[in-house]
């Protein structure tokens, strides 16, 4: 078939059948005058069917105007249905189904595959609008309803009644679940994933959660790598319907995306994660969710440190102002390495408690570089005293503060022989007991 051919004969299928169409549309709207409402909904249906024999040639301006026709008729189903068969059924929808959104080109203007993509995106956003428009009617007609206080049932027209569960029912609420429905039982990808774009755009994602169909999954996966709001949905997706590890995993991926999620948030999604890994039941505990809740553990440990880091550094006062909004800016966002943190701010700054403490993260178990540390920390301890008492200002006796801050570090670390060497640290205490401070104040408490 040329496509002069294909145009002309469209072109004559057009001038022939869309003023029979148009003829429906008419009755149906005179049967809609004198309440026939068998005939109105067969006049109806054949106009639809005959548009949608034309529906390649029908430009947007006819498709809604017709719409706009089968809306005053309260036909909200059928011109869904409509809508979705000249939108994917056509030889235009086929065509846009190989045009890629995602790739930028310059020329695509031109390009016949983005024509009928964007027309495909425009039908869809008529069957939103009809959406909008049946559940604005709807949420009116129940308020009138409860505010009327009379939900008596006229058995022709029964326009309000109670449902199963107490709710009132009216016929537009009735018509918007049948309108979702058609939508949601319309089996075709690129609407569907139109179809729930439109419940983020319109602030009500979290509906999302609710769908049971063939393409929710694949959307929430595919988008939430580039969407921070649907990678939220998608590990709440996986947990609503009890699949934990798949939830775990999503949290997992979100305290490690690139998203701009600050320290706090990153650590309370890995918390998450490692409650999720708990609820599955020890039946099903394999080597997967094992490694995973390990790593998950693993990364937890680095981040708390991470937030540690940032709260000493914040409260430093050898450390300026402009160094601490750095600090922020590097660390009050992803997750470091372990060795970034040290190498960067633990290491340079003194902190070694801190130091300790990445040992154990790290599993680092050299016990020189161990000692030399608790060496440097006692020391710092004790100058960090004597700088506080040579004006006067300290209330505490050395050996209180002393074993006060050893007890704090002591209890994160005694778990572990190589990090807390008893021996070792014996020694390296006796040699502040002997020290001016220790013993003035101290030697009588021991
Ligand atoms: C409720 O509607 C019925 C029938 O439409 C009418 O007869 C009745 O008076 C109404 N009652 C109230 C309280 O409005
Ligand atoms: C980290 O960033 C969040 C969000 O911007 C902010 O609320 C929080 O106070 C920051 N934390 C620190 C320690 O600066
Ligand atoms: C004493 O020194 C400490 C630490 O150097 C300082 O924080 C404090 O303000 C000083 N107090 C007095 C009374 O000078």
């Amino acid at each position: 078939m040329s496509q002069s051919w294909l145009r002309r004969f469209c072109a004559l299928l057009l001038t022939k059948v869309l003023p029979l169409a148009i003829e429906s549309l008419k009755k149906a709207k005179d049967y809609a005058n004198t309440n026939d409402h068998e005939m109105k909904k067969k006049s109806l249906q054949i106009a639809t069917k005959l548009l949608e024999q034309t529906s390649d040639s029908l430009s947007i301006e006819i498709i809604t105007d017709s719409v706009n026709i089968m809306l005053q008729l309260d036909y909200y189903v059928g011109a869904i249905q409509f809508l979705l068969n000249v939108a994917t059924k056509s030889e235009q929808g086929k065509l846009a189904l190989q045009y890629d959104s995602d790739s930028f080109n310059p020329l695509a203007a031109a390009d016949p595959k983005k024509k009928a993509y964007d027309r495909r995106i425009s039908l869809y956003g008529l069957i939103f609008q009809i959406l909008s428009d049946i559940d604005e009617k709807a949420i009116l007609s129940i308020r009138h309803a409860s505010e009327n206080g009379n939900l008596t049932v006229d058995k022709n027209h029964p326009a309000v009644f109670v449902g199963p569960e107490g709710q009132i029912i009216t016929q537009y609420s009735q018509l918007r679940d049948q309108s979702y429905q058609t939508c949601l039982n319309f089996k075709d990808k690129v609407f569907h994933y139109e179809f729930y774009k439109w419940f983020i755009s319109n602030g009500i994602g979290q509906k999302l959660l609710e769908i049971d169909t063939p393409y929710i999954l694949d959307f929430l996966k595919d988008f939430s790598t580039k969407d921070f709001e649907i990678a939220k949905l998608l590990w709440l997706y996986y947990s609503r319907r009890e699949n934990y590890y798949e939830a775990a995993k999503s949290l997992l991926s979100l305290s490690l995306s690139s998203f701009d999620i600050d320290l706090a948030n990153r650590i309370q999604f890995l918390s998450r994660a490692n409650g999720f890994c708990n609820c599955i039941p020890p039946s099903n505990i394999k080597q997967d969710v094992v490694q995973l809740s390990s790593q998950i553990i693993d990364l937890m440990s680095v981040a708390n440190l991470q937030d540690e880091l940032l709260l000493s550094i914040l409260q430093d006062i050898r450390v300026g102002e402009l160094a601490k909004e750095v600090a922020v800016e590097q660390l009050n966002g992803s997750i470091l390495t372990i060795s970034d943190l040290f190498n960067d701010f633990i290491d340079p700054l003194g902190y070694y408690e801190l130091a300790l403490i990445a040992f154990k993260v790290s599993d680092h178990r050299n016990s020189e570089d161990i000692l030399t540390n608790w060496e440097s920390l006692l020391n710092k301890w004790y100058v960090q005293y004597k700088a506080k008492n040579s004006n006067g200002s300290s209330s505490e006796p050395f050996y209180a503060e002393f074993s006060h801050k050893f007890i704090l570090i002591g209890s994160r670390l005694s778990d572990s022989d190589v990090l807390f060497p008893v021996i070792e640290l014996f020694q390296l205490l006796v040699k502040y007991c002997y020290s001016k401070e220790f013993s003035t104040d101290g030697v009588n408490h021991l």
